[in-house]
């Protein structure tokens, strides 16, 4: 049993200096919640003439992510750094050193998910990523633990707080390359928001749900992607006459047949949960064979709302270790079984004359009854 735990944290940027600033403030809190006290050991930062927020303390600063991984003293290793550059080798790195790892990286669980999971459970250490999907909306304990006793038979919504911050925007009359520069200084694009209009930010938060959902290997390059970069004024201004907006969707099914699964821009009925969204804002649909369907609804990109994901990960792992528990929370995606191929399947929802290049999302494909007709 730890009576403090040894904390470093790997990126102090948007969310980073978020939870930085979180981990110092709010200690009292953190720490009653948990059970046990940590200290935050060191923060490893790519940039030392970035300007930071006065309250952090320059001692913990460092350039070297190696050292923060491998000092003996450091139990949780924190990753906000995002991306797989650095932030792959390091993850792996604290894993194999039996660290356990809170992190916010859809691409590297996107990508990698299943290889780290069997990493961390080899090395009974945790993994814990609520950040990763959607932001404050915690999907990934709803999927991996509240629903791990259900059958889920899909899951489905809007997941990229950019592309629903440029679409909302761009039914108010704003340009496409103004409502991304305004997604950009609010902190919700990527650092190549390429990844945000193009679509693989969704796809690696598909395949993630996907990983939890179904409990299958499914990694984000296969998954069928389009991105939001064609859509123009004119769709959308033609898709509200017609009492529908654009809106980009990510789903996956599982049928018996396989797993369905694609991200693109659809129409959505006005009326619509995925509809009613606008700036970062997220929302997720789940269809569960007992618990029927849910509708979860929240901030998906920005600081703060990551970094609540991300504390209370932290706060599980620290009252754990405090109860000298083993981390066998991780319901269904403890033993990923190998995925088969995904399938895209937005070419079976229909679509309108006057907008043929989008497909009309229908929530019946998400139902068990309509997976037989998927399937005929
Ligand atoms: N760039 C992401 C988004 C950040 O816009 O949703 C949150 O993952």
């Amino acid at each position: 049993m730890k009576t403090t735990v040894g904390v470093g944290l790997l990126g102090c940027g948007t969310v980073g200096s978020n939870v930085a600033d979180r981990l110092q403030r709010e200690r009292d809190i953190i720490e009653r919640r948990s059970g046990v006290r940590y200290e935050l050991r060191a923060i490893a930062i790519q940039d030392s003439l970035k300007r930071r927020s006065s309250a952090l303390e320059r001692r913990l600063f460092t350039r070297d992510a190696r050292s923060v991984v491998d000092d003996p003293h450091v139990d949780l290793v924190i990753e906000v750094i995002g991306g797989t550059t650095d932030a792959a080798e390091l993850v792996e790195r604290a894993l194999e050193r039996g660290r356990h790892v809170v992190t916010a990286n859809k691409d590297l669980l996107g990508e990698q998910g299943p290889r780290l999971q069997a990493l961390a459970a080899s090395r009974r250490a945790a993994l814990r990523f609520e950040g990763a999907v959607a932001g404050a909306i915690p999907i990934v304990r709803t999927l991996g633990e509240a629903l791990a006793g259900d059958e889920i038979l899909s899951v489905a919504g809007v997941v990229n707080g950019t592309c629903t911050a440029i679409l909302s925007a761009m039914e108010e009359g704003a340009g496409f390359d103004e409502s991304l520069a305004r997604a950009q200084r609010l902190g919700y694009a990527e650092a190549d928001p390429g990844n945000d209009v193009e679509g693989v930010d969704a796809a690696h938060k598909i395949a993630v749900i996907a990983q939890l959902a179904f409990g299958l290997a499914v990694i984000s390059p296969r998954i069928a992607r389009t991105g939001i970069s064609s859509v123009t004024q004119r769709d959308v201004a033609r898709a509200r006459m017609l009492g529908f907006r654009i809106r980009h969707v990510a789903a996956v099914l599982r049928t018996p047949d396989g797993v369905l699964a694609e991200v693109a821009p659809v129409l959505v009925a006005e009326s619509h949960e995925f509809a009613r969204t606008a700036d970062a804002e997220n929302v997720v649909q789940v269809v569960a064979r007992d618990a029927g369907r849910l509708i979860l609804r929240g901030i998906g990109a920005g600081g703060a709302a990551t970094a609540s994901a991300v504390l209370g990960d932290v706060v599980t792992v620290l009252h754990a270790l405090g109860q000298g528990r083993g981390f066998d929370l991780r319901g269904r995606s403890n033993s990923l079984e190998t995925a088969s191929r995904t399938e895209p399947f937005f070419d079976r929802l229909s679509r309108t004359v006057e907008l043929p290049n989008y497909a009309i999302w229908d929530d019946a494909l998400t139902n068990v009854s309509m997976q037989a007709l998927v399937n005929a």
